[in-house]
């Protein structure tokens, strides 16, 4: 292949804004966690839509895979160039404005390189709410939270990335832009195109703006954190929060005592709570409305739980302060597992009454393969999503630890199977998973996939060789 002419892309840009340093470049080559170094040609900083058109234009003319990246915040090599040295990396931050708070309509039109917490920091300013909540919020971006359908603590309520999304733009790869950013509640005019794009890890297009609903925002809030003594008591004990809150439930998450370990040895700067347990489930309750008596459902939420032998122990936030340490627990636990060494990360779901036995299997089958993988076990139970992610054995070398990270795989993904689950719940495809899932997923589905893959991308030059590889 000859060299492209990146000079073309500095006219499109401005020179500032394509990168082909090594050192430049390589924070943009680079996951979050460090597992996975490729290599590219160029980073292009692209300013709007109409050099994102640009940009994709010359890809074809040149036949340049282009990666499109975020916040470079993904845990499966989505955004990362691969090794072919080939690709030029297509990185959104400078598309960062918020283009319109409505209040009216209740939206925000939003540019994809918007930071998520800027997001709802500016929803907030308006007396309004937008919901998606995880903790990369800092770091990531509106485009790669839509092109990752990103979940997150509030999905219980609120649903994920795809249910507040009324409106996209998207230059797809040949660089047509696609006009979508329209901001209606009701359109049933064919086929819903926005919906192809959200969750598609950049390989359809590239999301350059979109419309997200905003909600009321909450004017009252109750948090507590319960231990309990594993996953089935975790189970009931979200049962009778679902039954008594109802819809002002809006976060049920879990961990295990392993978890709240590894988060006081890798972030001492978490402030640890007094209780102790097999399995920790933390509640928040929401309302828009200050009447409703948040707290008071939240204790006889657990003095049921006391009564009927399911929490162990509790305690309830007495202020915004004490909330938000609860949540710094449950939310450094990647952040202190990424600290802890070697690990291996699986974000599986199951239907959420076959959350205890499926562990069960889980911990009985690794156990078996090696006694001394540490189980990391945390995640969002209300959605029937877990984190079962295992700590490396102390002194395995890399051919050991991959070698081992083949055999869990196996053990933990059939078992996804057996229970009717998904072996990617929230994360995403990638590079990771690529090739796992024509195992895992029916070939009709993987047919109809790159029946997709096609019609959107014929030269196979957006983010090419993620999510589902064309054969
Ligand atoms: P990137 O990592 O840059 O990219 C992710 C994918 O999107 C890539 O395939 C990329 O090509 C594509 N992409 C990026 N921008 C665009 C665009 N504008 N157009 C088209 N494609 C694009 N995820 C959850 O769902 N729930 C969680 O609770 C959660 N917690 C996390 C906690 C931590 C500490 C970390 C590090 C990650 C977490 N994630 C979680 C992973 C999650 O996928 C990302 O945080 C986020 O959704 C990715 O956004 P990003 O801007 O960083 O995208
Ligand atoms: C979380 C990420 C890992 O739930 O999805 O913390
Ligand atoms: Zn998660």
């Amino acid at each position: 292949m000859s060299t492209p002419p990146l000079n073309e892309l500095e006219q499109i840009v401005g020179a500032d804004h394509v990168l082909t340093d090594a050192d430049a470049i390589a924070p943009f080559c680079e996951d979050w966690r460090g597992r996975r170094h490729g290599l590219a040609r160029a980073v292009v900083r692209p300013a709007d839509v109409r050099q994102v058109a640009e940009i994709a234009a010359w890809s074809q003319r040149h036949r340049v895979p282009l990666v499109p990246q975020g916040g470079n915040t993904g845990l499966v090599f989505g955004g990362i160039p691969d090794d072919s040295g080939q690709a030029v990396v297509v990185q959104l931050g400078r598309m960062n404005r918020i283009r319109e708070i409505d209040t009216v309509n209740a939206v925000a039109i939003v540019e994809s390189g918007v930071v998520l917490q800027t997001l709802q920091q500016r929803a907030r300013d308006a007396g309004l709410f937008f919901p998606v909540s995880l903790a990369a919020e800092g770091s990531c971006q509106i485009g790669g939270t839509i092109a990752t359908n990103a979940g997150g603590t509030a999905v219980l309520r609120y649903g994920n990335m795809r249910d507040q999304v009324l409106g996209l733009e998207v230059v797809l790869p040949d660089g047509r832009v696609w006009n979508g950013l329209r901001a209606l509640r009701k359109d049933n005019t064919g086929y819903d195109l926005k919906h192809l794009f959200i969750g598609s890890e950049g390989t359809l297009g590239i999301v350059t703006a979109a419309v997200l609903k905003l909600h009321a925002a909450p004017q009252a809030r109750a948090t507590a954190l319960a231990s309990v003594r594993d996953f089935a008591a975790a189970l009931r004990l979200f049962q009778l929060a679902r039954s008594r809150a109802a819809d002002v439930l809006s976060g049920c998450e879990c961990f295990t005592e392993d978890c709240r370990a590894l988060v006081e040895t890798h972030a001492p700067h978490v402030t640890q709570p007094a209780l102790r347990g097999g399995v920790y489930v933390l509640l928040q309750l929401d309302a828009a409305t200050p009447e409703i008596p948040l707290e008071a459902i939240l204790e006889s939420v657990l003095s049921e739980g006391f009564e009927q032998e399911i929490v162990e122990d509790a305690v309830i936030a007495r202020s915004l302060a004490q909330a938000e340490q609860l949540w710094a627990l449950r939310e450094n636990i990647t952040e202190a597992q990424k600290r802890a060494g070697p690990s291996f990360s699986h974000d599986v779901s199951t239907p959420i009454s076959a959350i205890p036995a499926f562990v069960d299997r889980c911990l009985t089958a690794l156990n078996a393969i090696d006694a001394r993988l540490r189980p990391i076990v945390f995640g969002h139970i209300g959605d029937g999503n877990l984190h079962f992610n295992l700590l490396a054995p102390a002194g395995a070398d890399a051919t050991e630890r991959h070698a081992l990270h083949k055999q869990v795989e196996t053990a933990l993904y059939d078992l996804v199977e057996a229970f009717d689950g998904s072996i990617s719940a929230e994360h995403g495809l990638g590079e990771l998973k690529r090739d796992l899932i024509e195992i895992y997923k029916p070939p009709f589905d993987l047919e109809l996939m790159r029946g997709v893959k096609r019609q959107f991308d014929p030269a196979n030059l957006m983010n090419p060789g993620k999510a589902v590889r064309l054969v």
